[in-house]
């Protein structure tokens, strides 16, 4: 938070001071533009403030690339007239249905409106839309924090108009509404998410009534499209401590809405005094741990999904204790699913996030058992590129509250990455192909397409990765002939 925050007058509605410059700190850059939309509002003499995320996070102390003016009359219109104070001139973008125009300057956008009164039907996000006052149009904000205004006009040019006190919410963290929680959520059900994101993304805490009234309303998050939803998703994934946004799901009860299988993993059993880790507190705690090496959002959606098979195989082993027998192959077929309900890509993103899911055990299972080259051969073949994402998966996982035993597991990860490390070196494994090809077989021995040549072409690669033949052209060609003749293939009369 910058320093300057607590000498800043809040002032209620009308000016009190005249000040000429800026009540938050701007750029040079920003400031030329906000003098040149000053300039295009005085000469349609349309009283127009900056507000809303700029202005937010300007006090907090954060970068903003794009800023929200707001006008009492037509927004369109003024940013047109902003435009043509541009050299080079650039687009207007604008909707006439809603009123709004959007302007791209190199790395700054500016959205235009006309200040609004808006009232909303309990069945829809459509509101009923009227020209209002800044105070109409600041009451229909979401929260205090987003409801502060500064003045482009020339009387009182740079001053704050804070009427819901949004600095002082912002001096003590917290998220709260302008008007009662339940009109604002109802109004818009989609807050509900975005109040989640703001106190995990500025950590700041949503005061109980708001929290209350989230929990009180969950189930109208089912009329909000899920690309929004899962768009506020990926911003929570993003901060520096996602457990804190999905915590928040999770207590306001929108987690079994949106995303019921994360609330499967939650709750730890006992049978026979022997209990399992709660899954869900673990998943979260992996999230934040390897939040704190990555800014990827698909290695953060891997770990979060990394254990989403545990409560489908779930057992009690009489004198064993609690399994999750497979639950990283059950869970790596669950991520297309889950991936296509939250509309997250079905692409590589979505693959890459399923090979992790599917290898997320494999490094730690190896300091179990004698570490050969074999089995550290396989794991960077199958890895390939994607070998350090999953080791980072992999001690991210590593969340024991027994200091001892996270000792050991890492000291024995260590000895894996250095085995690894010796094994890449001699065999480059990583983005390895066996030295005879399946066209290569089908070439020699005069075969199509089909079982037979699979059957060889595995064969070859599985003895190469196993350390029974060595990895080069002749042994595989030798061991190529060995394997066709048990598979009654005739060797062709060649020269
Ligand atoms: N707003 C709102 N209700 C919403 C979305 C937005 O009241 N469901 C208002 C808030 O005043 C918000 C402003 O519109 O500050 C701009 O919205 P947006 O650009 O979506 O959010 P920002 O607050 O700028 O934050 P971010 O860019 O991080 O989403």
């Amino acid at each position: 938070m910058i320093s300057y925050l607590p000498h800043c007058r809040v002032f209620r509605g009308e000016s009190l001071l005249h000040l000429q410059q800026m009540q938050i700190p701007c750029s040079t850059i920003e400031k030329a533009i906000f003098h040149k939309i000053a300039q295009a509002a005085d000469e349609l003499q349309l009283p127009t403030y900056l507000i809303g995320g700029f202005v937010r996070d300007k006090i907090i102390g954060r970068n903003s690339k794009d800023a929200d003016i707001v006008c009492l009359g037509d927004g369109i219109a003024l940013a047109h007239r902003v435009a043509e104070l541009f050299v080079p001139r650039p687009t207007v973008a604008y909707f006439k249905n809603f009123g709004t125009a959007q302007i791209k300057l190199p790395e700054f956008e500016i959205e235009f409106v006309g200040a609004r009164k808006e009232s909303y039907q309990p069945d829809s996000r459509k509101p009923r839309v009227e020209l209002g006052s800044l105070e109409d149009d600041q009451n229909r904000r979401d929260f205090t924090i987003n409801a502060l205004a500064i003045s482009l006009n020339k009387a009182d040019y740079g001053i704050l108009i804070d009427p819901f006190h949004g600095l002082e919410a912002i001096a003590q963290k917290l998220i709260k509404t302008p008007l009662l929680p339940e009109q604002t959520f109802s109004d818009d059900p989609l807050r509900m998410m975005r109040a989640i994101r703001f106190a995990c993304q500025l950590d700041f805490t949503i005061i109980p009534e708001t929290l209350d009234a989230i929990k009180a309303q969950a189930d109208r998050i089912k009329i909000i499209s899920q690309e929004r939803i899962t768009d506020e998703l990926n911003k929570i994934m993003l901060c520096n401590k996602p457990s804190i946004g999905w915590d928040l799901l999770y207590k306001t009860d929108l987690l079994s809405i949106i995303f019921p299988q994360m609330v499967d993993l939650q709750g730890a059993e006992y049978i026979d005094g022997k209990g399992h880790k709660d899954n869900f507190y673990h998943t979260l705690q992996v999230i934040d741990n390897i939040s704190e090496h990555t800014d990827d959002l698909w290695l953060r959606w891997a770990a979060l999904l990394h254990d989403i098979g545990k409560p489908a195989t779930k057992q009690f082993e009489e004198g064993h204790g609690w399994t999750f027998h497979g639950h990283e192959t059950v869970g790596a077929r669950m991520v297309p699913k889950i991936f296509a309900r939250l509309k997250l890509p079905l692409n590589e993103k979505m693959k890459l996030v399923q090979k992790l899911v599917a290898l997320h055990l494999r490094p730690i299972s190896l300091t179990n058992e004698n570490i050969t080259d074999s089995a550290i051969r396989r794991l960077l073949f199958e890895a390939g590129d994607n070998i350090e994402a999953l080791m980072m998966l992999c001690s991210a996982d590593i969340t024991s509250k027994n200091k001892f035993k996270v000792k050991i597991y890492l000291q024995n990860f260590e000895m894996v990455k250095q085995r690894m490390k010796e094994v890449e070196e001699s065999d480059q494994m990583r983005n390895w192909q066996p030295p005879i090809t399946g066209s290569m077989i089908m070439d020699y021995f005069g075969l199509t397409p089909g079982k037979n040549v699979g059957l060889i072409k595995d064969a070859i690669r599985e003895a190469i990765l196993d350390g029974f033949i060595p990895n080069d052209y002749d042994a595989a060609f030798s061991f190529m002939l060995q394997k066709a003749a048990e598979l009654n293939i005739p060797v062709p009369n060649k020269p």
